[in-house]
């Protein structure tokens, strides 16, 4: 089977804690904080995880918080491949008020890069990412690293031989459409996303479908997926377009649903399955992370429960 390889720039500790008010000014008692890891890379092989496949991630750590962080990755027990980054992992804080039960999130910027951090980066891809492996590049970029990191790595994915799934936003994610490469295999989004690459509303599927067969022909990638939220996900690829749409669920947590849908989707493709399977996985993930606590992601059970309901369409 086809190697999962997720890379995560800009790691974090995640730690999560409450107090009974959260006012300014008095010192606020917490509670024991309890420690994850997090990032986009991370939780999308968390996601294949729980699912039932293997993946391997890639990850730039340093300082004290990155050994605290590698530690908690060897606590979950998948394969990680840790490279020096260049300063001190970040940390990001959580707080759940306990009289209303909202929760406050707080996330630091993390290190500042340079070039030859970057360009350590791409060497370490080079040598994880194998032939005919499944690469996948979600999250935000770290501060210093120009837009442009994505088509970088997509010429590298492409020289192994392997596959790229980029799954960001902002300025990356606009560099990416407007500078096509035939190298990206798969290029996610999500609908306000796509609208804002597109400069116009996308409320109908069709309009969605329309916009990713226009990014699709003009070479941006093989495959664009766009998630509507809880109208599913539109997937368009060479003169194919699919549309899934998940049963409706109920919301806990919407955190993680995209690093989950990416995790099925990438099992899914990793498995040799058809794209429409991809995407109808993928689509289940995300709404069995939804129906879940912020912390945990898409289930195994309910992903295959949800996925037997989802429905999916040609368009
Ligand atoms: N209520 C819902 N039911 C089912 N799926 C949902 C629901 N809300 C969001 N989703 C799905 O969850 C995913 C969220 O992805 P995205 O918008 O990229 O969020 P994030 O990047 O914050 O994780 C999408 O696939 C979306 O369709
Ligand atoms: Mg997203």
């Amino acid at each position: 089977m086809t190697t999962i390889l997720t890379i995560t720039l800009n790691p974090t500790v995640d730690f999560a804690t409450t107090a009974p008010h959260v006012l300014p000014g008095p010192k606020l008692r917490c509670s024991e904080a309890e420690f994850d890891p997090g990032g986009g890379g991370i939780n999308v092989a968390r996601a294949v995880r729980m699912l039932g496949g293997e993946a391997t991630t890639l990850i730039a750590i340093g300082g004290p918080t990155g050994a605290q962080l590698l530690e908690l990755l060897a606590f979950e027990g998948g394969s990680t491949v840790a490279i020096q980054g260049p300063g001190e992992t970040r940390r990001s804080v959580s707080v759940i008020d306990e009289s209303n039960g909202k929760q406050y999130r707080f996330v630091l910027p993390g290190p500042v890069w340079d070039e030859q951090d970057v360009e350590r980066a791409l060497v370490a891809v080079d040598r994880a990412a194998s032939a005919g492996s499944l690469v996948v590049l979600s999250g935000s970029q770290p501060p210093g690293v120009a837009k442009d990191f994505p088509s970088i790595l997509a010429s590298h994915v492409d020289g192994r031989n392997a596959r790229l799934v980029v799954d960001t936003s902002g300025p990356a994610l606009k560099h990416l459409a407007e500078t096509p490469r035939e190298a990206v295999y798969l290029l996610r989004m999500n609908v306000e996303e796509a609208e804002d690459l597109a400069g116009r509303q996308l409320p109908a599927v069709a309009d969605t479908t329309a916009f990713a067969r226009e990014l699709v022909s003009g070479g941006v990638a093989q495959l664009i997926v766009v998630a509507r939220g809880t109208d599913g996900s539109v997937l368009v690829g060479g003169d194919e377009a699919w549309h899934a749409v998940p049963p409706e669920v109920e919301v806990v947590s919407a955190v993680g649903a995209g690093d989950s849908f990416v995790g099925g989707f990438a099992l899914w493709a990793a498995r040799g399955e058809p794209v429409e399977e991809c995407l109808r996985t993928g689509v289940a993930a995300a709404a069995a992370a939804v129906t879940s606590e912020a912390t945990r992601l898409c289930d195994k059970i309910l992903t295959e429960e949800l996925r037997s309901e989802t429905k999916l369409t040609k368009v």
